[in-house]
């Protein structure tokens, strides 16, 4: 199997704080009016190091999954690898599975989405663990015998998400199938929780009941593990043996209203910039954008920005973001189009062509937070939805 998308990653190591660096290499990548994703390793080692103080040390299995929120899967599985807190990985596409290995990665690495018989094999092949929430004893045998070697897997039991997993009532047998296997080695059982304050509790309750009727029985299930971003924050009882955060270790807070808790201080790993492609004056009256969708009330500099929806950029940015260029916001107006929008710089020419905006990056007032409290588009959308045919520069 290949290793699926080639992406574009320039390595562009330097030194000193992600302010320094981050200067630096705007002054010195300045030929392209292509915008790109800039990822600071210096920010990701301190999340990773936030969320294991904030875990008593517990192993962090890395969620990377979705082309690492938009970083490039391979680009954050190299800066997460060396660090001894991040137990592993975990992707939901077998082909991010596929070319982690491909670069060089080697912590285990959790698939969490589905697999064939044939892609079971492949997989287990390179060290890549399965979830398994079906009845896969047969197949499991299959490889092993194949693989000479039992295959290591997570067991997904779902308590309440009703997304993938066996129903925590229907678990027992199936896991007891599973552990009695020679050709399966339990190495984890999980479960994602639905984020709803009640049904959390009651998730947490079923998972524990299940498992620890089974651990009675004397089955061994491995590392327990349920606790995405969202449950970081929450009561420590959901930490279990390992955590499995992913936009926490991208330094971004899950919900808008964790950020005013002094859980956790988490730095953005990552910013979306292009630069100016055009500058002018709207006289009163005239429009911008697709439908006229904005209309000048009196004379005003505008600026042209090279990054669209397509790009990434949420269409629903006009209804509040601002993009920063020099130490000024400036509104998002008009609509977002497959390739461009427009900023509102005000009465004065105050911007030129070949500045550099910033969409979102770690600075107050241009986190990706700060973008999604003002036009609303999820955090989650502004990272996942990144076109992965932008330059990533890693600073
Ligand atoms: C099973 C599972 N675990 C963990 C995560 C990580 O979630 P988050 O990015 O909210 O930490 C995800 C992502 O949606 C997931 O699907």
């Amino acid at each position: 199997m290949g290793a699926g998308l080639a992406l574009p990653a320039l390595l562009d190591v330097e030194s000193g704080s992600a302010a320094t660096r981050d200067s630096k290499s705007d002054k010195s990548e300045d030929s392209s009016f292509d915008p790109w994703v800039a990822i600071y390793a210096e920010n990701f080692r301190h999340n990773v190091q936030e969320i294991s103080r904030r875990v008593a040390g517990r192993p962090i299995l890395a969620v990377i999954k979705n082309n690492g929120y938009g970083t490039g899967v391979a680009n954050v599985a190299r800066i997460l690898e060396p660090q001894p807190e991040v137990s592993g990985f975990a992707v939901v596409k077998l082909h991010e599975a596929m070319s982690l290995r491909d670069a060089g990665i080697r912590k285990p690495i959790l698939l969490l989405g589905p697999f064939d018989q044939k892609n079971l094999e492949d997989a287990a092949a390179r060290n890549i663990m399965p979830m398994v929430y079906t009845p896969q004893g047969d197949a499991l045998d299959g490889v092993a015998a194949k693989l000479q070697k039992p295959v290591p897997v997570h067991i997904c039991i779902d308590t309440g998400i009703g997304r993938v997993g066996v129903p925590y009532y229907q678990a027992a047998p199936l896991i007891r199938d599973l552990a009695a296997r020679k050709s399966v080695q339990i190495q984890g059982t999980m479960m994602t929780f639905t984020e709803d304050a009640e049904l959390d509790k009651e998730q947490m309750r079923r998972f524990q009941e299940t498992c620890g009727g089974l651990e009675k029985e004397g089955i061994a299930l491995g590392k327990k593990h349920a606790a995405s971003s969202f449950a970081l924050f929450q009561h420590a009882d959901a930490f279990l043996d390992m955590v499995r955060p992913g936009m926490a270790v991208y330094g971004i807070y899950p919900e808008n209203e964790l950020r005013h808790t002094n859980v956790m201080d988490l730095r953005p790993a990552l910013s979306l910039k292009g630069r100016v492609i055009y500058v002018k004056k709207l006289r009163k009256g005239d429009s911008a954008g697709y439908n006229r969708a904005y209309i000048a009330k009196e004379d005003v500099w505008v600026a042209t920005l090279p990054v669209g929806h397509a790009d990434g950029w949420p269409r629903i940015a006009p209804k509040g973001a601002k993009v920063r260029i020099g130490s000024e916001l400036y509104p998002v107006i008009a609509a977002v189009s497959a390739s461009h929008c427009i900023i509102e710089i005000g009465g004065e020419e105050r911007v030129k062509i070949g500045d550099t905006a910033t969409f979102f990056d770690w600075q107050a007032g241009s986190r990706p937070e700060d973008v999604s409290e003002a036009c609303g588009a999820s955090v989650y959308d502004l990272t996942m939805h990144l076109s992965p045919l932008l330059p990533r520069r890693i600073v």
